[in-house]
């Protein structure tokens, strides 16, 4: 099961991107019980679709701020989102080939979670000291 939870140690300082970490963190934590209980496949499909859809929302949002405050961190920020995007994709593709295997719930659980963990501890948090320093509030 994914052993990630939103904790202090992950916040960025700014309560509109932690809050929208902390539902991806709920998302990611859903999909991976829904693997590992071996749901049907629609329900594992439902939580797939769910996640994906708000990694798309929250990834547009940290990006919109950027592009209107013209950050020079945008263009390395954004390639990372890009590479979360395309393994959700590929994940996709496992799923809808294999089935919920355990190699499946491994992408999930190794690769997603430490993504996403090392993504928010270093260019997100990297943001939120932009933002401070800049004096601005989202
Ligand atoms: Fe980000």
């Amino acid at each position: 099961m994914v052993s990630i939870e939103w904790d202090s140690n992950l916040s960025v300082g700014v309560e509109l991107i932690d809050e929208q970490h902390k539902m991806l963190i709920q998302r990611l934590r859903e999909l991976s019980e829904a693997i590992e209980v071996t749901q049907g496949t629609s329900q594992i499909m439902k939580t797939l679709d769910f996640l994906i859809d708000y990694t798309d929302f929250h990834f547009s949002t940290e990006e919109k701020h950027m592009t209107e405050l013209t950050y020079p961190g945008l263009g390395a920020h954004r390639e990372q989102h890009g590479v979360f995007k395309d393994s959700l994709n590929r994940l996709v593709e496992d799923f809808e080939e294999e089935g919920a295997t355990g190699a499946l719930a491994e992408s999930v659980n190794v690769f997603l979670v430490n993504w996403l963990i090392n993504h928010i501890k270093g260019v997100d948090k990297e943001f939120g000291d932009y933002l401070r320093q800049k004096d601005i509030t989202l």
